[in-house]
């Protein structure tokens, strides 16, 4: 039998680990390191290589890098790009554990921040071992989550007394009523999305490159702080060649939010 662990690494620098994830590490035979083609990637994949220096030294385990498929845009249409990447990607999984593991062994996934939020490799990963005739099976570490290091970072609790708390998409923020919105963290945006809630009355607190050298954090009233947000994102961007940024968005009850 082997075993596929998928270790939640959190949003970034070494430190952010639990012990239950450097345990697994420290088992784990051979580490599975996949990445976008693009800009980023390099950066990307030293992290994780940083991080198995940090808890492993540089020898007693064995590295496979391999290129992520990306989803297509040109796909007809989001659910069947979908699909067809979903499908890309459970014939890589397949591929690693037949070819990189042996018999007895185990491999390992380090994934951005926790795998149970906006990661689907835990559900391809789970399609994999199903079809596997007992021959695979998988355990999922978590990890400190990129929406508990954006509040954390701000000092601000995730929800007001008694209120509830969305965790969204650029997608869905790019298209909702603003009004509907409350109190959200938006994960995932590539169009600024907070623009569409100016006039509303709301804060936005936004972080970039959350636990890693160059996070970046801004917060204020949306209307105030959304020329300063849209010229961060830029330069940045134009700076590092990617960007990965969260933020919540959150209703004022009275004049101090
Ligand atoms: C594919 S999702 C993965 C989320 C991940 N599973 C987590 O727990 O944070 C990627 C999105 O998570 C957010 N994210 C993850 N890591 C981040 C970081 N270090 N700084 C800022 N945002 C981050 C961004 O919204 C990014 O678009």
């Amino acid at each position: 039998m082997k075993t596929l662990y998928l270790i939640g690494m959190g949003p970034g620098g070494p430190e952010y680990l639990t012990i239950q994830a450097i345990e697994t590490l420290k088992r784990t035979d051979v580490f599975f390191m996949l990445e976008k083609e693009g800009r980023g990637k390099e950066e990307l994949l030293q992290m994780r290589r940083d991080i198995l220096t940090h808890y492993l030294g540089d020898t007693g385990y064995r590295v496979v890098i391999a290129t992520s498929p990306a989803r297509r845009m040109e796909a007809d249409g989001y659910k069947e790009g979908v699909k067809v990447w979903h499908d890309e990607k459970r014939t890589l999984f397949e591929r690693l554990v037949r070819d990189e593991l042996e018999d007895g062994q185990s491999g390992a996934l380090l994934l951005w921040g926790d795998p149970a939020i906006y990661d689907q490799t835990l559900s391809l990963v789970a399609d994999v071992a199903a079809a596997s005739q007992g021959t695979l099976v998988f355990e999922i570490i978590p990890g400190i989550t990129s929406v508990q290091m954006l509040t954390a970072r701000h000092k601000i609790p995730m929800n007001r007394v008694g209120e509830s708390i969305t965790i969204t998409t650029g997608r869905h923020a790019e298209t909702c009523d603003p009004t509907e919105i409350d109190n959200a963290i938006v994960m995932l945006d590539y169009n600024a999305s907070f623009q569409r809630f100016k006039d509303q009355n709301m804060d936005v607190y936004w972080a970039g490159y959350l636990g890693c050298p160059d996070e970046v954090l801004i917060s204020g009233p949306v209307d105030e702080v959304t020329d300063e947000l849209l010229r961060t994102k830029q330069a940045v961007r134009d700076r590092k060649g990617w960007l990965m940024d969260i933020y919540l968005l959150r209703r004022r009850q009275d004049g101090n939010g």
